[in-house]
């Protein structure tokens, strides 16, 4: 039988809540009806937000939220986003599906979004086609307290007080959609407009820095970039380069084909865990290349782009990447999390791609519906781990499962601890079988259980639909028995467990 040993006085540092963050870009109905709304549309908002996607979204406590893109970020132009709407440039959004842009949402409504959310700002700016001075500017606009060109437009503008950017993405993808660069010229690039994302004001804590990481398993990338970029801005006072980033998607079918959402077979689901399986090798190497720069991780790995990418619904804009979420989304959230969690000492940021109708959603919407995913139970249950300490745990005697060359471990597993209670959060990757785990916990004391929920469903092509919102939902879980340090778990079939004890 499967064994876990929790020693929560063995603590391994703390896991940063930004690991929880979430992605929206301009693309498809991810902003627009997803989240912004106009104020006479008929759907309850306040200040065109929504307020069910909103309300729904707090629930998750949402640490960050990045913004404006993805590929859309090194096409855009903030200057055509502020001022009265009625006089915001239209573009053509080139990489979503060649539809118009009207710049409705823009800075300003996306800090307005993330007040009403109480998460931090993740402003990822354009380098691949955006000068050193745009960017310049848009720091400006959005930092600077004092008298200046661009703090006295946003006055003008209508907000007087400056915002807050806690992070700042100095171009995105720029070895593909950001400008198709080399990494030594994305690593020089890197280095000159990063100087101009100045810190405006000394008292403030300064705007993080991202740089652009790799692709999947690109480690030159890796390499070349942080040789270029880390060495040079080591040598100055901290902001100036404080994460690299990394995209990994998991595509059951790989790229071009990618596969159904919602259509597949058990195979198919062994390999799409498999594959999300792969995100712990991407970032033990890529980590062990950093770590060749930065042995002490004065900088941060950042997961900025992660999750599922199906074939979108049959009958929607192949642009607009709308797809179905069952409950293998929510075991490849609950695998790629544990993850992070164990790799807390150099993943400090991640966010799944996207938050509304985009790829790996929390939530769906249809006019004035709304529903949401397994993926946002997940997200629900692990809010927990937000800023605790990892704490210590080993498994041991876990079976391989799965078809032919997909063969994964049954359970996956990670555990924290946050004001004296300890949270446990279990995956079990087994298509057909329950499984049985026995718990120990070190602490020379009686455990007690706090609460209990599960995500599971036996069908393992289980979603909720506008009609049936509750199909797949986060629910008490009753499959255990505790007796003073040991615990006996049950874990059903395609399930992901929390666990919280004192
Ligand atoms: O999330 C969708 C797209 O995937 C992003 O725009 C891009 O950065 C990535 O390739």
């Amino acid at each position: 039988m499967a064994k876990l040993v929790i020693n929560d006085a063995k603590k391994q540092g703390r896991i940063a809540p930004e690991i929880y963050g979430q992605f929206s870009e301009h693309l498809g109905r991810g902003i627009y009806e997803g989240i912004f709304v106009t104020e006479d549309s008929g759907i309850p908002n306040v200040n065109g937000m929504r307020t069910d996607v909103v309300e729904a979204l707090k629930e998750l406590e949402v640490p960050v939220l990045r913004w404006p893109g993805g590929c859309f970020a090194d096409e855009y132009h903030w200057q055509d986003g502020i001022g009265p709407k009625e006089n915001r440039k239209k573009m053509v959004n080139t990489n979503w599906g060649n539809v118009v842009e009207d710049n409705s949402f823009g800075t300003h409504e996306f800090m307005e979004l993330c007040r009403q959310l109480g998460c931090k700002t993740y402003v990822n700016g354009n380098l691949g086609s955006g000068t050193v001075q745009e960017m310049a500017e848009w720091v400006e606009y959005m930092t600077f307290e004092g008298v200046s060109p661009m703090a006295d437009l946003r006055k003008q503008n209508g907000h007087e007080a400056p915002w807050k950017v806690d992070y700042f993405g100095v171009g995105n993808e720029n070895w593909g959609c950001g400008g198709n660069m080399t990494p030594e010229h994305y690593a020089n690039e890197y280095r000159r407009y990063q100087t101009f994302v100045k810190n405006l004001d000394e008292n403030k804590e300064p705007i993080e820095k991202v740089c652009c990481g790799a692709n999947v398993d690109d480690y030159y990338w890796t390499k070349d970039v942080m040789k270029t970029c880390f060495a040079h801005v080591e040598k100055k006072k901290h902001g100036h380069m404080d994460f690299l980033s990394l995209h990994y998607y998991v595509h059951p079918e790989g790229w071009e084909i990618k596969g159904s959402a919602t259509d597949f077979d058990e195979e198919v689901w062994y390999k799409t865990l498999y594959k999300a399986l792969y995100m712990d090798i991407l970032i033990d190497r890529h980590g062990t290349i950093m770590d060749r720069f930065d042995p002490k991780k004065k900088i941060g790995m950042s997961v900025d782009e992660w999750g599922t990418w199906f074939t979108c619904e049959p009958g929607t804009n192949p642009g607009f990447l709308y797809q179905q979420n069952t409950v293998r989304d929510a075991l490849v959230a609950g695998i790629t999390l544990n993850i992070f969690n164990k790799h807390c000492d150099r993943v400090k940021m991640a966010c799944i791609a996207q938050t509304v109708n985009v790829l790996q959603a929390m939530l769906l919407t249809e006019g004035e519906k709304m529903i949401k995913t397994p993926t946002y139970y997940v997200f629900r249950m692990y809010r927990h781990h937000q800023g605790a300490q990892l704490v210590s745990s080993e498994l041991t005697g876990v079976e391989e499962i799965g078809i032919g060359e997909w063969k994964v471990p049954q359970i996956s597993e990670s555990a924290s601890e946050k004001d004296g209670i300890i949270t446990i959060t279990l995956n079990n990757l087994s298509a057909t079988d329950s499984h049985e785990l026995d718990v120990r916990f070190t602490g020379d004391r009686e455990y007690e259980v706090v609460e209990a929920n599960v995500v599971a469903h036996p069908d393992i092509h289980a979603y909720n639909t506008f009609d049936e919102p509750w199909n797949v939902k986060e629910e008490a879980f009753e499959g255990y028995t505790l007796n003073g340090d040991r615990m006996k778990v049950t874990l059903p079939a395609c399930s992901v467990v929390e666990i919280r004890v004192k």
